[in-house]
Formats: structure tokens, sequence, C-alpha cells
């Protein structure tokens, strides 16, 4: 093998490589983008997920769902509104009474949901009164609270 024939050989495997190599990248590129789940699916999730979150992370339910006449939480109301059963040991000016019905979750627009769950901040600028805590929920968690809330019935007459 003389130089000058290697030295076409070494060019010519040179470009058989970055032949196939700009193929694959071009496949890559125009690959399928990755199936969309349909959207039913996706929110039913997202529902799923506010369901914990609610019912075993924040637990909601303890304050804004009545209780019955042993002071058990009353499943038949769930999240319906309930007067507040805890009293602080110190005396203090701000201290909401009820707890309002999240059920449905009417009344409040998104910003205002989310503004509560990340910010703690409530519809009229203030903030949240004890013994309701400021959360500050990241963005996805408080969607899903407002979409379980959303999904429970909620044309309950206020407690
Ligand atoms: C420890 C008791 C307690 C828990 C737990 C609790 N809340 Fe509350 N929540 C309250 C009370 C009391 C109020 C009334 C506060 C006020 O008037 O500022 C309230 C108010 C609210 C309001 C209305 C705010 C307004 O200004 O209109 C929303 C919405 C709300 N809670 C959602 C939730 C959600 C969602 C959860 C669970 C992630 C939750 N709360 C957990 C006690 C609680």
């Amino acid at each position: 093998m003389n130089a000058r024939f290697r030295w076409m050989f070494g060019l010519l495997i040179l470009v058989a490589f970055a032949a196939g190599a700009s193929r694959l990248s071009s496949r890559e590129r125009s690959a399928p983008p990755a199936q969309k789940t349909s959207s039913a699916p996706a929110q039913q999730s997202q529902i799923e997920r506010g369901r914990y979150l609610v019912e075993n992370v924040a637990m909601c339910q303890e304050c804004h769902t009545p209780r019955d006449a042993s002071g058990e939480i009353d499943k038949s109301r769930w999240l319906q509104g309930a007067a507040t059963w805890i009293m602080p040991v110190h005396p203090t000016t701000k201290w909401a009474m009820r707890a309002p019905a999240l059920a449905g979750f009417q009344g409040y627009t998104e910003e205002q949901g989310e503004e509560i769950l990340e910010r703690g901040i409530g519809p009229n600028g203030l903030p949240i009164q004890p013994p309701m805590h400021i959360y500050h929920m990241n963005h996805a968690d408080a969607q899903a609270i407002i979409a379980y809330l959303r999904s429970l019935p909620g044309s309950y007459p206020q407690q």
C-alpha cells in the first residue's frame, strides 16, 4: 500500500463515518414527538394527586369538614365548611372561628386559589388567619388541589 493510497483510504473511511453520523442525528431530529396523552386521563391523575395532598398531606378536612356528635369528621359532609374546633392556648385576636366550604371551590378564581395555597394571602389581600396554615405550596400542588376541590359536588348550604 503506497502512502497516497493509504491517505485516500483513510479519507474514504472518514467521509463514510461522517455521513453515517449525520444521518443518525437527522433521524433523531425528525423523530416523531412523544405521544401526547389525551387530556382526560391527565386531568384525572391531577385530581387524584390533589385528593392525596388534601386528604393525606395537608389534611384540609381536619378543619373544613364538620364533625359529628362524637367529634369524628362527618364524611357525609366532606369539606362543606365547619366551625373552628381548636382554640389557641394563648388568646389572640387573630383566630378565625369558621373554615369555609371547599367542596366545588365555588366563589374562587384559579388565581385566588393559588394565592391562598402558594402565598397564604386571601382574596381580600390579607394573610389567611389562623388556625389555617400559611402554606407555601408549589404551583403544581396548588393546581392539583384546586382541580380536586372543583371536582367535588359543591352546592351545599353553608353550615
Ligand atoms: C388547621 C385548620 C385548617 C386547615 C388544616 C386548613 N384550613 Fe383552610 N381555613 C381554615 C380557617 C379557620 C379558615 C378561615 C381563615 C380566615 O378567615 O382568614 C380557612 C380558610 C380557607 C380558605 C378561604 C380563604 C379566604 O380568605 O377566603 C380556603 C380557600 C382554604 N382555607 C383552603 C384550605 C385548603 C385547600 C386546605 C388544605 C390544603 C386548608 N384550607 C387547610 C382552617 C384550616
